[in-house]
C-alpha cells in the first residue's frame, strides 16, 4: 500500500495546498474580528511574535512527522508506538468535527455570493443574518453545498483533485485580494484604519489577549488536527520541509495582514465598528458594499475571495479522515468520501439548526455549534499539538539537526519541540479548560 500512496506532483502544488490549507478563514472571518475584539495592532505584535518563536516548531514537527512515517495520521502515530493509536485517531476525529462547523460558514459564504449576484437589496444585515441563519431548510442546503463541492473536489484524489482546486483557487484568492485592497485604501480616511491596525497602544495588553492570539495561530495555521502531517506524508523524499515550514508561516501571516489592510480602512472609513466579533463580515462589511456604486460587485468579489479561502482549507481538513479510511481501512477513494459526506452532513445538519430551531439544545451551556467550536480550538486542536510535539520529540526523536542546518536553530528546535511547546499547551488547555 506504501508504495501506491500518492505524493504531490512538485514542490510548487505542494507548497501551494498547505498554503492552501492554512489560509482560509481563519485569516479573513477570524482574524480581523478577534484582533478588533483585542486591541487592534498590540494583538497583531503579540500574535506575530507567538507565531515567530512558538508556532513554527509544532508546524515543522508535523511535516516531518508526515514525511518520515509517510502514513496517515493513525498510522503515523502507531509507527512510532502501537500504543499511541489512539492518539493518531484523535486527528481524523477533530477533522470531523472542526469541518462540521467551519462548512456552515461556508454556507453562509455561498448565500452571501448568491445576494451578491442576484444584487438583492438588503435593507438591515444584521437582521437579515439572523434571519438566514436561523431559517432551517436555506442554511442546511447551503451547508451542504459546501461539503458536497469539497467533498467531489477531495474523491478526485491528490493530483486531479486537492493539486487542482489549490492551482486555481489560490492565485483567484490572491488576485482577488489585490483588487480589494487597492479599492480599500483608496476610500476616504483608509489611514485611519492602518493606524488602527499598526499603531500600538500598550494600556490594552491583557493576559487573555495571549490566550486569543495562541489559540487563533494554531487555527489559522492548520496546527493541531493533522492535515499538515498527512500532506506531509505526501512529499516525496527531496523536498526541504524547513524551508516549505518558513513559507507556510511567511504566506499565512502576509495574507492575515493583508485581509486587514482589506477590512479595516473601508471599516473606519464607513465610520463603524472594528469590534463587532464574528458578525464583522457578514454583518459590517456588506453595509458597506450597500452603500457604494456597484456594491454588489465588490461584495461578490469579496465572498468569491472568502469561498476560495474556505475551500481550498475545507478540502485539507477532509483530506485527513479520508486517507485514514482508505490507508486503513482499505475503502476505494470515492466510498470513503460517501461516507465522510454522511457522517459530517449527520453532525452538521443539527449545528446548523442550532442558530435556530435547536438553540435552546444545549451542550455543557453551549449550543451544538459553539460547542464544536469551542472543543476543536481550545481544547482538541491544543491537545493534538501537545501530543504530536511529546511524541515527535520524545519518542520518535525528531532532531532539528537533521533537518536544519544551522546548528544554533537546531537547537532551538530541540529544546521548543520537548520542553517550551509542550508547557505553553498546558497552560493554553488549563485557562481553556478553566
Ligand atoms: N487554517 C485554516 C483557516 O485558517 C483552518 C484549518 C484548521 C484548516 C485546521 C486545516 C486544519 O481557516
Amino acid at each position: 500500500m506504501e508504495d501506491n500512496r500518492p505524493s504531490w506532483s512538485s514542490r510548487l502544488t505542494f507548497i501551494l495546498a498547505a498554503v492552501g490549507s492554512a489560509v482560509g478563514l481563519g485569516n479573513i472571518w477570524r482574524f480581523p474580528y478577534i484582533m478588533g475584539q483585542n486591541g487592534g495592532a498590540v494583538f497583531l505584535i503579540v500574535y506575530l511574535a507567538l507565531i515567530l518563536t512558538i508556532c513554527f516548531i509544532p508546524l515543522f514537527a508535523e511535516l516531518a512527522m508526515g514525511k518520515i512515517t509517510k502514513k496517515e495520521c493513525i498510522g503515523a502515530f502507531e509507527s512510532v508506538n502501537p500504543k499511541f493509536k489512539f492518539f493518531g485517531f484523535l486527528n481524523p476525529l477533530t477533522g470531523i468535527l472542526i469541518s462540521s462547523f467551519y462548512f456552515i460558514v461556508g454556507g453562509w459564504i455561498i448565500d452571501y455570493i448568491c445576494l451578491s449576484v442576484a444584487n438583492t437589496k438588503i435593507a438591515d444585515y444584521g437582521n437579515y443574518f439572523i434571519y438566514f441563519t436561523q431559517s432551517p431548510i436555506s442554511a442546511c442546503v447551503f451547508t451542504l453545498i459546501f461539503l458536497l463541492i469539497c467533498v467531489l473536489f477531495a474523491a478526485r484524489g491528490i493530483k486531479k483533485g486537492i493539486e487542482f482546486a489549490n492551482n486555481i483557487l489560490m492565485p483567484l484568492f490572491a488576485v482577488i485580494l489585490l483588487g480589494l485592497i487597492i479599492f480599500s485604501l483608496n476610500l476616504p480616511n483608509a489611514h485611519e484604519g492602518l493606524v488602527y491596525m499598526f499603531k500600538p497602544d500598550f494600556s490594552k495588553v491583557n493576559p487573555h489577549m495571549f490566550l486569543a492570539a495562541l489559540g487563533q495561530a494554531l487555527f489559522t495555521l492548520s496546527i493541531g488536527m493533522g492535515a499538515l502531517l498527512t500532506y506531509g506524508s505526501y512529499i516525496k523524499e527531496d523536498k526541504s520541509i524547513l524551508k516549505s515550514t518558513y513559507t507556510i508561516i511567511f504566506s499565512d501571516t502576509l495574507f492575515a495582514l493583508m485581509a486587514g489592510i482589506m477590512i479595516f480602512p473601508a471599516i473606519f472609513s464607513f465610520g463603524l465598528e472594528p469590534n463587532s466579533g464574528a458578525g464583522l463580515v457578514f454583518i459590517t462589511i456588506p453595509q458597506i458594499f450597500a452603500q457604494i456604486p456597484y456594491g454588489n460587485i465588490v461584495s461578490a468579489a469579496f465572498f468569491i475571495l472568502l469561498f476560495a479561502a474556505a475551500i481550498t482549507s475545507g478540502i485539507s481538513i477532509i483530506e485527513v479522515p479520508i486517507a485514514s479510511m482508505v490507508e486503513r481501512m482499505k475503502m476505494p477513494r470515492i466510498k470513503a468520501c460517501t461516507i465522510l459526506f454522511i457522517i459530517i452532513a449527520l453532525i452538521a445538519i443539527p449545528a446548523t439548526l442550532s442558530f435556530g430551531v435547536l438553540e435552546n439544545f444545549k451542550i455543557c451551556g453551549k449550543t451544538i455549534f459553539d460547542f464544536l467550536d469551542f472543543t476543536t480550538s481550545s481544547i482538541l486542536m491544543p491537545l493534538n499539538a501537545l501530543i504530536l510535539c511529546l511524541v515527535a520529540g520524545w519518542f520518535l526523536k525528531i532532531k532539528g539537526s537533521q533537518f536544519i542546518q544551522n546548528k544554533l536553530i537546531a537547537v532551538i528546535f530541540d529544546f521548543g519541540l520537548k520542553f517550551v511547546i509542550p508547557v505553553v499547551l498546558v497552560a493554553l488547555l488549563y485557562i481553556g479548560l478553566k
